[in-house]
């Protein structure tokens, strides 16, 4: 662990710098999922209930140093105050003289957010002197942004060294969930690993076949795993130049005493549409004209037998086109049936990057896995072995 958390740090009378991730999809200058703000409520609570005073910092979308007025954070004022329950008080910069005037200003009870800290160029350059200006803005860091954490920038790394450190509670829940899904697991383990091109995902897989028992492709990877087998994917979506690359994570795997599955059937279609006529073919026969959109039921069913004997489960990606029906079915079956075996109290299942969180979400069996990470990039780069600055410089 190496690092503090809330429970280490002195909160009475402190303001608290909050580093939190609240870059949530937004449509007309309204929150449509506030997964990410309602999983700060723990912290947002704590830091409340033991007398502190919260200044959020925060980033939205990507302005690359400039002050770009759509991607402001004063919007989600609402929606913050909604879950918290408290006055935000929402300030436009995250320093210099109105935000220090804002913070000596902030009343008991009350939370201030700061604006989106990449409008300055210093954030993404982890520049010292913008983290100076944040740190004279409190007593205390509270990094609660475990989805920021692969970024290097003023607000996550340089400023968590400025001050007294501490994980909030949501930076808590996704390293344990982390390090008992990966670093310390109980086994057998099993990794899902779906999504459209191994080329996106070359160390994650890399790093998966060290670590994991049993390690299952789906998506239009395995396309890519079954051409790298002289097997003809018609016209799948596949990275042909990436068949040597796959050979190789075979070879590794086989190597590390780790089982790969790949489809053994297919579900094909002519045409990437809702609806489209579909047939359920051998691996092996996909015609020359038509691809490969899901996987089929017997793979469905030799992954379930994977889960039956498995104690972990890291998930990331889908098993197919799982956005348009009827090719979501592997995705929903499989995701089903380790939402079945976790809440049979069989399976610790784990499941977090891009596409995931929606594919679980669809199947219905989000709510009954272990732990959901709200990271994309930080769950990916976390997965793949690498050290994440943000966190990393909590544990300094
Ligand atoms: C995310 O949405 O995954 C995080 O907020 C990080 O955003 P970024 O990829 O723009 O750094």
């Amino acid at each position: 662990m190496g690092w503090k958390t809330l429970d280490d740090m002195d909160l009475q009378g402190k303001t608290v710098l909050t580093r939190v991730d609240i870059n949530v999809p937004m449509e007309d200058g309204a929150v449509t999922d506030d997964t990410r703000i309602r999983r700060l409520i723990p912290t947002m609570t704590d830091l409340m209930a033991g007398g502190a005073r919260p200044v959020l910092l925060a980033h939205f979308g990507r302005p690359k140093g400039k002050v770009v007025p759509e991607m402001s954070l004063q919007p989600l004022v609402p929606a913050l105050e909604a879950a918290f329950g408290a006055p935000v008080v929402f300030v436009a910069d995250c320093r210099g003289p109105a935000a220090e005037a804002a913070v000596a200003a902030l009343q008991p009870g009350q939370i201030l957010l700061l604006e989106n800290t990449r409008f300055h160029p210093g954030e993404e350059a982890n520049d010292a002197e913008l983290a100076a200006g944040m740190a004279r803005l409190g007593d205390l860091y509270c990094n609660d942004a475990f989805s920021a954490a692969h970024r290097a920038h003023a607000s996550t790394e340089a400023l968590a060294r400025l001050l007294p450190a501490c994980a909030g509670r949501l930076m808590e829940a996704e390293l344990k969930a982390l390090e008992a899904a990966l670093a310390n697991p109980k086994r057998p383990v099993t990794a899902v690993v779906g999504g459209a091109k191994v080329s996106s995902k070359l160390d994650l897989l890399g790093n998966l076949v060290a670590k994991v028992d049993t390690l299952v492709i789906g998506g239009g990877m395995a396309n890519t795993f079954l051409a790298a087998q002289g097997i003809d994917v018609g016209k799948s979506l596949c990275e042909h130049d990436m068949t040597d690359t796959a050979r190789a994570i075979m070879e590794r795997a086989a190597a590390a005493g780790c089982t790969i599955l790949l489809p053994t059937d297919i579900v094909v279609a002519r045409e990437f549409k809702a609806g489209a006529a579909s047939e359920t073919l051998a691996a092996d026969a996909c015609p020359p004209d038509a691809m490969i959109l899901d996987a089929g039921p017997a793979t469905v069913d030799a992954i379930a037998r994977a889960f039956a004997s498995t104690r972990t489960l890291i998930w990331n990606g889908p098993l197919g086109a799982f956005e348009i029906a009827p090719f979501d079915i592997a995705t929903n079956e499989a995701a089903r049936k380790a939402a079945e075996f976790t809440a049979a109290g069989q399976l610790i299942s784990v499941a977090g990057g891009g596409d995931t969180v929606a594919a679980l979400n669809q199947a219905g069996a989000a709510d009954s896995f272990s732990y959901i990470s709200t990271a994309g990039g930080a769950f990916l780069e976390w997965m793949e072995g690498k050290d994440l600055p943000g966190v990393a410089a909590l544990s300094q």
